[in-house]
């Protein structure tokens, strides 16, 4: 008796801003009206108080793209999840949240039905308009058109029109923007291709700087193809699942990604990567030669990874950055069954007529050691 009457308490407001508990509102669009959408965003967007306090759900599920790290999922993910389920799910969760990291952050929210059905019904538009975009900067081709139509203009009135009596203005304009012009177009030639610092969006939110830093965890566990073969292989979900058997909470995610590695692997879905270091076809490149005959450091070309929690793109991978190098790059040529056919570099070192074998000795800026 006492349920029902809290139940009929609990409706009286729901039925007076014409929607109806539980999902009907997802099915019901017609019951969206504006009005009620921008409830559903002030209290997302923390503008509603209750009891002097606000719940600023966008502080910390991000509405927007955004370039850095935030562990906790973003407006978009936790929308497409709960796009399905009902609002008492979403009550759940907020109201009665469970699991180590939940409790820790939808803690003591107070939230009516009526709120919770207002947020799910703002959440619910993000799955198919996404999260918005940040706004674009002035960028270099708008510059450089600008750049070209102030050059064309000073040349033609130059030559022909002669509208600006002063000359010395068209010359000052020609100049800069001729330098400027030149300067835009050796830099993209020479970026053309190339993506030095190119860090993208995992579809999960890895962090070597958790595993190869904080646990330690050797790169070779999980890369572990590199010392051996041509690459060094992406580690599938069964190996995050030796741990993730267990680990099923992180300090900073939550359950949230894990969980995605877990769906992953029962679903039998490969992770879709993004790949971040990527050679041109006609380049020939093997980790195996690098690693186990070169002793290189995964670090010399690839950075303090141990300290990322996105993987960034260290060196411009062009063919100067593997010269230089292998121009100056020493190799210890004793003990190394590799460098045998090498007996008379070994003799000259021996003798003192050389002090060290770098890897340009041994032929590595010859064009065919790199190019099929
Ligand atoms: C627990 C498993 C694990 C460990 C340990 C690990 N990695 Fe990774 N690594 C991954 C996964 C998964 C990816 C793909 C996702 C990404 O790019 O962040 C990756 C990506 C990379 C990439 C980018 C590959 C590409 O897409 O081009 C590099 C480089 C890399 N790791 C180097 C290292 C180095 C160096 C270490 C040791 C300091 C290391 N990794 C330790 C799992 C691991
Ligand atoms: C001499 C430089 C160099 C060293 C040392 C090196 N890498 Fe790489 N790595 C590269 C280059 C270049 C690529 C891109 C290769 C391509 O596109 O064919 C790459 C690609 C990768 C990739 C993604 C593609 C793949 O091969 O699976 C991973 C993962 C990776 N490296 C991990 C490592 C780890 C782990 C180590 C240390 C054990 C290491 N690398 C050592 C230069 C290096
Ligand atoms: C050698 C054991 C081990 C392997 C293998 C491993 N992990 Fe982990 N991972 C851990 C541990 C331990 C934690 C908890 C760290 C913490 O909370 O500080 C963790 C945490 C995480 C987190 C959450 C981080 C946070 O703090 O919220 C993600 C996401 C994750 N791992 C993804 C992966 C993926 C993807 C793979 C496979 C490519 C993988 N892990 C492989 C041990 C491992
Ligand atoms: C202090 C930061 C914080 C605030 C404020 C916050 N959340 Fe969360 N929320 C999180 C984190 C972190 C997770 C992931 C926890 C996990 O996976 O263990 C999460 C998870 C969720 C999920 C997914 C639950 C699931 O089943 O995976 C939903 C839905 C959600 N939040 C909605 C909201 C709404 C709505 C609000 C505002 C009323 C809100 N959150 C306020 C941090 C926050
Ligand atoms: C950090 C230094 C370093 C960088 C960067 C580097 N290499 Fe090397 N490379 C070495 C060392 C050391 C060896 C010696 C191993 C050997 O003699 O085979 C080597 C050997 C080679 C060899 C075998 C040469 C031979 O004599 O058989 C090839 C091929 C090669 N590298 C290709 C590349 C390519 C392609 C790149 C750029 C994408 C690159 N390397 C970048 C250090 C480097
Ligand atoms: C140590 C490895 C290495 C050696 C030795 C090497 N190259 Fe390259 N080369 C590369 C790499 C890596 C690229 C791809 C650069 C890029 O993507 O911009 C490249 C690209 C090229 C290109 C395509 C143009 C470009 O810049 O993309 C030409 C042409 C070329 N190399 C010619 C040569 C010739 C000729 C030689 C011998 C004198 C030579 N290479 C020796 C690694 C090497």
């Amino acid at each position: 008796m006492a349920l029902l009457i809290l139940l009929l308490v609990i409706n009286i407001p729901v039925q007076s801003i014409g929607i109806q508990p539980k999902d009907s509102v997802g099915n019901n669009p017609g019951m969206l009206n504006a009005e009620n959408l921008v409830r559903g965003e002030r209290l997302f967007f923390g503008l509603v108080y209750q009891d002097n306090k606000s719940i600023n759900c966008a502080g910390c599920h991000n509405t927007r793209e955004s370039d850095t790290l935030n562990w906790n999922p973003d407006a978009l993910e936790i929308s497409r999840k709960y796009l399905d389920k009902t609002t008492e799910d979403l009550n759940r969760v907020l109201l009665r949240p469970s699991g180590q990291k939940m409790a820790q952050v939808h803690k003591g929210f107070q939230l009516t039905t009526e709120d919770i059905i207002l947020i799910k019904a703002y959440m619910d538009r993000f799955v198919d308009i996404g999260l918005k975009k940040n706004k674009p900067v002035i960028t270099n081709l708008f510059l450089f058109i600008i750049a070209s139509v102030l050059f064309l203009f000073s040349i033609t009135d130059l030559i022909i029109t002669k509208i600006v009596k002063k000359r010395w203005i068209n010359y000052s304009v020609l100049i800069v923007t001729t330098i400027f012009i030149i300067n835009t177009l050796v830099i993209d030639a020479i970026a053309l291709g190339h993506s030095k610092d190119y860090a993208p969006f995992q579809p999960i939110k890895f962090s070597h700087a958790v595993h190869a830093g904080q646990n330690g965890t050797d790169c070779i566990y999980c890369h572990s193809s590199a010392p051996y073969s041509k690459i060094a292989g992406i580690p599938p979900e069964n190996v995050c699942m030796n741990c993730h058997l267990m680990v099923r909470n992180g300090t900073r995610s939550g359950a949230t990604e894990i969980a995605k590695i877990i769906s992953a692997f029962e679903a039998k879905k490969p992770i879709e990567w993004i790949r971040v270091y990527n050679l041109p076809d006609h380049v020939f490149f093997s980790h195996a030669q690098h690693i186990s005959v070169g002793e290189v450091k995964c670090q010399e070309c690839h950075g303090k990874v141990e300290e990322m929690n996105v993987i960034k793109q260290v060196g411009d991978l062009s063919m100067g950055w593997c010269i230089n190098c292998h121009r100056t790059k020493k190799i210890n040529i004793h003990n190394n069954k590799f460098y045998s056919e090498y007996i008379d570099l070994v003799e000259k070192v021996k003798k003192g007529v050389v002090d060290s074998v770098t890897v340009r000795m041994v032929g590595g800026t010859e064009c065919m050691k790199c190019h099929y």
